[in-house]
């Protein structure tokens, strides 16, 4: 008697419900596919050290001399104070915004409305050419309309070994200057802008 021929199991055709699920498979996979892609775009650090944005490494001979003119740093977009005793005395200075000695970096954008303003040696202080507003070296508002003290970016000073010896705290509303003494290089980080502190006061008595 002849075998019987091995019957082939029979393909079935795809049904509506078992095509559509595919679809919805398939768009699920693209979907988390596409989360995940833009996930790692944001985590992903955009912005390089030395660019604005990023962490600016200075060696701390790149400190202006204690008291002396504010130093601008433009690709940073910051000017460098460094704080001692003649700048923390100066008699216009208000006494509630007495700065801490040290170093700070100041934005050198006004806070008023967004202008570049300028160190004017002859008056000691920032001055900006828009309307009026003036800055002590310390970065507090001392004339003009703007309405708070310049503001800061966040820093941290590392001594020869790497140790961070101080870094930037939020002290009265605002960010304090930090301690320099045995740093070997300030890190200066423009993608943490800290605001001044408020400042509403009548400010011409002092300017
Ligand atoms: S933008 Fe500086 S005073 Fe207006």
């Amino acid at each position: 008697m002849a075998a019987e021929a091995t019957a082939k199991p029979a393909v079935l055709p795809m049904n509506r419900r078992e095509f559509l699920y595919y679809i919805w498979a398939a768009s699920m996979a693209l979907f988390a596919g596409q989360a995940g892609a833009a996930l790692l775009w944001f985590a992903y650090p955009r912005f390089q050290a030395g660019t604005f944005g990023g962490i600016f490494e200075l060696d701390i001979s790149e400190l202006p001399q204690p008291d002396s003119s504010p130093k601008p740093f433009s690709g940073g977009r910051f000017w460098m104070v460094n704080i001692a005793d003649g700048i923390a005395n100066d008699p216009r200075q208000p006494a509630e915004w007495r700065p801490a000695r040290g170093a700070r970096a100041l934005y050198m954008i006004c806070v008023h409305l967004g202008c570049l303003y300028a160190w004017v040696p002859t008056n000691s202080r920032f001055e900006c050419p828009c309307h009026g507003s003036k800055y002590l070296a310390s970065g507090t508002a001392v004339a003009g309309p703007a309405n708070r003290n310049l503001d800061v970016f966040y820093m941290e000073s590392v001594d020869a070994s790497g140790n961070v010896i101080d870094a930037t705290e939020m002290v009265n509303g605002e960010g304090r200057a930090i301690n320099i003494e045995g740093a070997a290089k300030l890190r200066v980080d423009t993608g943490r802008r800290l605001n001044g502190a408020s400042n509403p006061v009548p400010k011409e008595a002092n300017a």
